[in-house]
Formats: structure tokens, sequence, C-alpha cells
């Protein structure tokens, strides 16, 4: 099914295929990102989280420095983190190709959400003038700046960056642990910007053989994966699966 009238005029975009880390082996990481090249996978997204955007903490820039030492696979950095410009630098500098920047990190932030330990956090009006100096600043290094968005986000935050952004990501899960039960609100936003955006758009949280096929008619391209591909004993099969849905 086609996502809108721009299937007519633009042709569909390759899926490409992005294993979350978060669901790794942290004792072998090399091993498991062989692993990921040898089963075609086109990029490693990297999780990062402080412990305030979200209840988790997990990797910063130097263990994305060590995993860009051992693939050369794209690899992209998800910023769950409070204030992201004081590290959009230093996730460059380890090697991060595409800077994940969530949009409600640029607004303020609904009431239920303000304080420490309320999420997960959410805006209803994107700062565009603020988060454009930031994607503009990741641009100037030569990477690509991607707006990430919040179930619970409304996607019309986005209208005012859509013509600058480098890619867009949705989150299909409130962002904070891999292993969580897709949210259909996502495939919504997906229509809605592929209606509108001709770049990549990914699609983050629950991902398997029964939500990817929906993203993907909805018009994600990007599709990223962390449990279901790692606790697969096939996981060839589950990225030649992935990759050949077609909207
Ligand atoms: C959630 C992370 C996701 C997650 C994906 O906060 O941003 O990237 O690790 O894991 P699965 O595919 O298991 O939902
Ligand atoms: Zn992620």
């Amino acid at each position: 099914m086609c996502p809108g009238f721009l299937c007519k005029i633009m042709p569909m975009k390759k899926i490409e295929i992005s294993a979350s880390l978060l669901s790794a082996d942290f004792g072998r990481i090399a091993e498991d990102l062989k692993l990921c090249e040898d089963c075609g996978v086109e990029r490693i997204h990297v999780d990062v989280m402080d412990g305030h955007f979200v209840p988790n903490i997990t990797i910063g820039p130097v263990v994305t420095a060590a995993v860009r030492k051992h693939t050369k696979l794209s690899v992209e950095a998800h910023l769950m983190i409070e204030h992201p410009w004081d590290y959009i630098d230093g996730f460059i500098d380890a090697g991060a190709d595409i800077i994940g920047l969530q949009v409600e990190c640029y607004g303020e932030r609904r009431l239920a959400c303000r304080s420490y330990g309320q999420y997960p956090k959410e805006i209803d009006v994107l700062d565009t003038a603020l988060f454009m100096r930031d994607c503009a600043r990741i641009k100037a290094r030569g990477k690509e700046a991607c707006a990430v968005i919040n179930p619970g986000t409304p996607v019309e935050v986005l209208d005012g960056v859509l013509a600058q952004a480098g890619s867009v990501l949705v989150m299909s899960v409130n962002p904070g642990f891999s292993g969580q039960k897709f949210m259909p609100v996502a495939l919504d936003k997906i229509r809605y910007i592929r209606a509108r955006f001709q770049g990549d758009i990914g699609i983050d949280g629950g991902i398997n053989a029964q939500t990817a096929p929906q993203a993907v008619k909805a018009g994600a391209n990007v599709l990223i994966t962390g449990s279901y591909f790692f606790s697969s004993s096939s996981r060839q099969l589950v990225v030649q699966g992935l990759k050949t849905l077609s909207a």
C-alpha cells in the first residue's frame, strides 16, 4: 500500500537495518559488530542514556569510540540525554556518523514530565531555531542530524524542521529500555511525515516480524532492531526478512 501520493513520483526507498547495541553482549562487542556486518546490517545504533531524560544509563563517547574502531558500518548515536548540545562534538569526535537529537530537549516540557523521575519526556511546541542550530552544527561537521520524536509528542512539532532535517526517527516505544512492546501510534506519525518528507524515516522500538511490515507500509525505510535481532538464533534470516519488506 502506498503511503500517499509521493510513491507515484518517488521510488520506494531501500530498507536499511540498524542493529541496536543495547541488546548486544557487552562483553564481546567486537564479535557482535562483526556478526552485524556478516548478517548484512547497514548501521549500528548506539543508545545513549543519561538517567535523566530517560530512567536508564548506558553508553557514552568512550564506548562509541570503541565501537567505531571495530566496524566500518555507519554508526548512529541516539542521544536520550538532557542538554544534548553539550555532547554533540564528543560523539562526532568518537566517530558517530549520525546524531539523533530528541526534539523533547528543545521545548518546554509538559507539566506532567517536568521533574526528575517523570517519564516519558514530551513537548507540545518545538523551539525550531534552537533545534536547527544544533542540526546546523552537526551538518557543519559533515555528519547527519536526525530528528527523534517520542510517542506522546505531537508529530506536528516537526513541521518547521522537516525541510532542513537530514532524517527523522520515530520512537515506537517510550525510550529507556529495549524489549518493549510496539506502540502503533508511531505508524500515524510515519504516514504524516512520509507525506511531507523524502529523506530517511526510521522507526525504533518493538520492531519484529509482525510490526516491521506495518512500519514499512506506513513509509519507514530504516528499521532499528535490538532484541528481535540479537535474541534470534537465525540473525541472517531476520535481516533478510526485514530487508525484503515492501510498501
Ligand atoms: C529504546 C531504544 C531502542 C531499543 C530498541 O529506548 O532507543 O533503540 O534499544 O530495542 P528493541 O528493538 O528491543 O525494542
Ligand atoms: Zn534507540
